[in-house]
């Protein structure tokens, strides 16, 4: 039976695909967690601080991970893939000049700046430009390079960086940044490595991703001291060289599976994951009413029944995580009482208020960056779609909860950020589908119907 697809018409189909969820689930059983996008994505990028091969392990599968190979490869980086595994080795680099289209599909393709000015002296990079959750400028990263000896110019967009006139090598200075951002420290970490002296940041980024790149420099013959403080100091470096490094666990996308838990009030125990990572997210499901134990690499959630209502705002890391905001705002939605939720680093990332209001939710907007969540009793499924890669998971886990089916477009954002996504909610217990949009209908399907379907991947498994 079709349907005419109300709002495939109006909205911009970015891919053919949907996730049709039947609502109402109960999950039980083990999450296995992918190595974290935020840290692979600029392990790759400081492939190109040596000529040696550069082996990283537990790379996730991942659209943003096959643009960066993509991005790389054009420059003449040499990548070997192999499931999980990528040799990198940057020793034949056919131009530093990085191509607009690539860049403009993936903000962290700007890693690279760092890297080639302080390997080669010159670089041509498009400005990354804004996103959907925000602006999203690169003047912290600029300013810092400057400051490192770099004559840095913009001339139709595109971000030109030389040496000042007869320096041969970047050289280390003092550097204070204004806000605490991820992409500035791992920028300039990877930029000093090979500078003349010492540089020191001041009001460095914290997160663990941050920590992972440290680590990864460090094994490659840097001399980083200070790496997840505010205060990291680098002593320049001749020469970097080869090395293996096995990426750690993506903790956002472990708190994502946590929430789903708590959503579904179902107990899960998720692995590989490092607990520290995630110290405020697991404080705040435990204000919530959830019991959490912890080992060194796992953590077992068992939410109560009904699930209490918690004030969250974020912030730099050791912080709540801006990437759980959206996540954690749609376990709101049916919990007892009001929750204040305030997004302090992204001007525009409430784009999930719209869609889970849709739902049956009662989530009023304060300005652009405060949300009111009154708990409702249920959700009702119904035709979504993602406007950015964590509010796709927040209606994934805002479906999984409610009752009758949902209808979730704008995979391709889904698909950035979460390694087969319904495979591993189907895994436990999940009554998930990926479908493919029939022209602009959607085929609708009973929740039975959903619950027998085998995913097309799994088809040809067994074909
Ligand atoms: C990284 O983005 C992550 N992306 C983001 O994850 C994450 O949300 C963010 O850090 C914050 O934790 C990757 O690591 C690839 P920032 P990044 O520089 O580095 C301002 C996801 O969903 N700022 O720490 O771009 C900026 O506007 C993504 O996985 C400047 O003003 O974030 C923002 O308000 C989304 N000038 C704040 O700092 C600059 O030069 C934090 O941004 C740089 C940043």
């Amino acid at each position: 039976m079709y349907c005419m697809n109300r709002f495939a018409a109006t909205a911009k189909i970015k891919s053919k695909e949907y996730l049709e969820v039947g609502g109402a689930n109960f999950l039980s059983g083990e999450v296995e967690i992918s190595g974290a996008k935020n840290s692979a994505l600029v392990l790759m990028a400081a492939s190109l601080l040596t000529n040696e091969a550069l082996v990283i392990k537990n790379i996730p599968n991942l659209t943003d991970i096959n643009v960066m190979s993509d991005l790389l490869a054009s420059i003449g980086v040499e990548i070997e893939k192999t499931p999980k595994v990528f040799k990198l080795k940057a020793d034949k680099l056919s131009k530093k000049k990085l191509k607009y289209d690539l860049v403009h599909a993936l903000r962290a393709s700007f890693f690279c700046i760092g890297p080639l000015l302080a390997r080669f002296g010159s670089v041509e990079i498009p400005l990354p430009g804004g996103c959907e959750i925000g602006s999203r400028p690169v003047n912290e990263h600029i300013k810092a390079l400057e400051a490192l000896g770099a004559n840095i110019f913009i001339e139709q967009g595109v971000v030109i960086a030389k040496l000042k006139g007869s320096q041969k090598k970047l050289k280390g200075s003092h550097i204070q940044f204004n806000c605490q951002s991820v992409g500035a420290t791992e920028t300039l970490l990877m930029a000093s490595t090979l500078a003349e002296g010492k540089t020191i940041l001041e009001n460095a980024a914290q997160e663990p991703e941050v920590q992972d790149l440290v680590d990864l420099l460090n094994s490659m013959g840097a001399r980083i001291t200070g790496g997840g403080t505010k205060t990291i100091v680098i002593q320049g470096v001749n020469k970097l060289n080869g090395c293996e490094h096995t990426v750690i666990p993506d903790r956002i996308e472990a708190g994502t599976f946590l929430v789903a838990a708590a959503i579904t009030r179902s107990p899960l125990f998720i692995h590989p994951v490092i607990p520290e990572h995630l110290r405020i997210v697991l404080e705040k499901l435990r204000d919530c009413g959830c019991l959490i134990e912890t080992s060194n690499n796992s953590i077992k959630i068992i939410p109560s029944k009904e699930i209490n209502s918690v004030d969250i705002t974020t912030a730099p890391y050791p912080g709540f995580p801006t990437d759980l905001q959206a996540p954690f705002m749609a376990l709101m939605t049916t919990a007892k009482g009001t929750s204040r939720i305030t997004e302090t680093i992204f001007e525009k990332r409430m784009q999930h208020v719209i869609e889970l209001n849709k739902m049956g939710s009662s989530i009023i907007l304060e300005g652009s960056n405060i949300a009111f969540v009154k708990g409702v009793k249920d959700l009702t499924g119904t035709y979504l779609t993602a406007g950015d890669l964590r509010s796709s998971a927040a209606m994934v886990l805002a479906s999984l909860s409610a009752k009758g089916i949902s209808r979730i477009q704008g995979l391709n954002y889904l698909d950035r950020g979460y390694e087969k996504m319904e495979e591993k909610l189907r895994k436990i217990g999940a009554n998930i589908v990926r479908s493919q949009l029939l022209g602009s209908h959607f085929e609708e399907k009973s929740n039975s119907e959903i619950k027998t379907i085998i995913p097309h991947n799994k088809e040809q498994e067994v074909a």
